[in-house]
């Protein structure tokens, strides 16, 4: 068995290419470097890698894990400036014992010393949206992108090898030096070849209050399904952020077993995940939480066109 899931539309190319890899007995630390790496290289989506929005000084500051589930390799950057796939610099950072996890210059430093390929990341689309949102309200509550944000995957390889991984450009106009979730191990993404893996996006200020990545994994250990464990924790994390702090912010999580079994639940409408395994075609979901539960649904093919039109529709300034 192998699979794939992960968060967002904006997804699907990459799990597409990931999963003719799969497919080919390839490794699950590949599948999933190339599966990021094409959302991180897609100028149009404006949450992850090239064209992501920028913070509040106008600089593309990007986060990015990687994990592998046989060993616990993990390796992440965050506030990273300039280079093109934050995703490979962290999965490089993965083989380090020590010195895994670098921020800002000095993970750049680290990046320049191994050759990986420098980028300026802010694009002029990118510098419209900046230019427009100065002009709105400032006090307006900064949250993630709407029908964007983090992309996270969980992989599983034929032999059983299991990844997870994320990238992101976190929250728009966020402060300098700002970080989310998603290079925290155990909030943003989590993975455990013998049990499975789970990846979050929303807002990670939140996220990280319940370690909710490693929930999710710690659930599955104990017996429960993927789609069990993420509806459970993201229930749980929702109504204690509402008991404690009167309200919750964005919580979406994507799942996979070892068996290649899934689960996604979300506290937002309209979050949509992408998913292929060796049983089922590359495929988008859109889902929403209904009682507790999270009902998934196909998305038709209007709605996908109509996606792609609104990511690359031409942008004005205001
Ligand atoms: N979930 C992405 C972030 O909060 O940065």
């Amino acid at each position: 068995m192998w699979g794939i899931i992960a968060t967002w539309r904006m997804a699907a190319e990459g799990i597409s290419e990931a999963s003719e890899i799969l497919a080919n007995h390839g490794d699950a630390g590949d599948a999933i470097e190339t599966a990021i790496k094409a959302v991180e290289d897609f100028e149009y989506y404006k949450s992850v890698g090239y064209g992501g929005l920028p913070n509040e000084e106008m600089e593309v500051e990007l986060d990015a894990a990687f994990m592998d589930g046989d060993t616990f390799d993990m390796g992440a950057v965050a506030a990273i400036k300039d280079f093109a796939n934050p995703i490979s610099i962290a999965r490089r950072l993965s083989q380090e014992k020590v010195n895994s996890m670098l921020v800002a210059e000095g993970a750049e430093k680290f990046a320049h010393k191994e050759g990986f390929e420098r980028k300026n990341m802010l694009t002029e689309r990118a510098k419209i949206h900046f230019k427009n949102r100065m002009k709105e309200v400032r006090e307006q509550e900064i949250k993630p992108y709407s029908g964007h944000d983090t992309v996270g995957m969980v992989c599983l390889d034929e032999f059983g090898k299991m990844t997870s991984a994320t990238s992101t450009s976190g929250l728009f106009m966020k402060k300098k030096g700002r970080v989310g979730d998603s290079p925290i191990v155990g909030s943003g993404f989590y993975v455990d070849s013998q049990v499975g893996g789970a990846s979050a996006t929303g807002l990670g200020e939140d996220l990280m209050k319940g370690c909710i990545s490693y929930e999710i994994v710690r659930l599955m250990k104990e017996g429960m399904h993927p789609q069990a464990a993420c509806e459970k924790a993201v229930c749980d994390l929702d109504r204690e952020l509402k008991q404690r702090r009167g309200k919750a912010g964005d919580l979406s999580l994507i799942a996979m077993n070892h068996k290649g079994e899934w689960g996604v639940a979300t506290n937002i409408e309209g979050f949509s995940f992408a998913v292929a395994t060796a049983l089922q075609e590359p495929t988008v979901y859109l889902t929403k939480m209904i009682d507790g539960k999270c009902v998934h649904e196909v998305a038709s093919q209007e709605w996908l066109d109509q996606y792609m039109k609104t990511r690359m529709a031409p942008l004005e300034e205001k």
